[in-house]
């Protein structure tokens, strides 16, 4: 169905792997065009409750946009280029399904952004993240700027930005930008495991928690309102109503996201 990405639908985990390891999975725009189309997979298939994402190949998760697609270009096409990368990679913020990227090598530029989109973080013990966009004249332009400055703070986020220096995982587990930092054999059980726990819980619950902590970082929501409001909503779900029936009953809640 998509030439530039494998999928694979395991025990309601998607697994979408970026498949272009000649170039170390670099985003041109075939696979940009195809992470969005496969993201509304992952919102409107109800047999998808959460979703990893990582790169084929031992070396890459992405190693950035793919430079060959940048002659040329005037500033309104760089602009629009920029825009289409935010639009994706905020689909991804915003997915209601949990999404985890499992760095498996490089990350850098726009890799790094993509890791950045998504939920969280795991990475392999070879994984380096970098901003290296300083190199080739540029700046960050699918949402770098402001994800790197959120996740580790302006100081640090700067300093990579600035100096193009990559970080190895170690370092980005020291920053919070990678929740785990585990051998490349374990990346993807590591990224299952977790997310299997999440998809035994309330999915409409876990929707709000996402939406809840994205507001934080959205100037135009106030995010105590989004939890109150989404706190509201829960008490109309019959996942709510299940899960503190069976509490009371000391048994295991079946939820069904309604
Ligand atoms: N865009 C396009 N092609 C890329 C790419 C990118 N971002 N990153 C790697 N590739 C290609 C290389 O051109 C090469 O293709 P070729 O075999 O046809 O020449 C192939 O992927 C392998 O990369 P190579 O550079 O030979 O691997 P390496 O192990 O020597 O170096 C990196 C790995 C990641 C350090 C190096 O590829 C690199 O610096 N890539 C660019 C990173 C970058 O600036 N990203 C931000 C873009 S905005």
């Amino acid at each position: 169905m998509y030439q530039t990405l494998l999928t694979s639908l395991e025990e309601q985990i998607f697994i979408i792997t970026i498949n272009r390891p000649d170039k170390l999975n670099a985003i041109n725009n075939m696979v940009m065009s195809e992470l969005s189309a496969v993201i509304d997979e992952v919102y409107h298939n109800a047999e998808i409750r959460s979703a990893i994402i990582t790169g084929a190949g031992p070396k890459a998760f992405v190693a950035g946009a793919d430079i060959s697609e940048f002659e040329g270009l005037t500033i309104e096409e760089g602009k629009k280029l920029a825009q289409k990368g935010q639009d994706v990679f905020q689909k991804i913020e915003d997915c209601p399904k949990p999404v985890v990227a499992a760095v498996n090598g490089f990350a850098l530029g726009g890799g790094h952004e993509l890791a950045m989109a998504c939920h969280f973080r795991i990475a392999s013990e070879n994984a380096k993240f970098g901003q290296p966009e300083v190199n080739l004249g540029l700046i960050p332009g699918y949402g770098g700027t402001q994800r790197l400055v959120q996740l580790i703070g302006k100081g640090c986020a700067i300093e990579m930005m600035i100096t193009g220096n990559m970080i190895d995982a170690n370092t980005a587990l020291q920053l919070n930008l990678v929740n785990y930092v585990v051998p490349q054999n374990e990346l993807l059980n590591r990224a299952k495991s977790i997310l299997a726990i999440a998809n035994s819980k309330a999915p409409l619950a876990i929707s709000k928690c996402i939406e809840a902590a994205n507001a934080v970082f959205n100037e135009t929501k106030n995010g105590y309102q989004v939890e109150m409001t989404g706190f509201g909503e829960c008490f109309a779900t019959e996942d709510m109503k299940e899960g503190t029936a069976a509490f009371l009953e000391k048994r295991k809640a079946v939820f069904k996201g309604k």
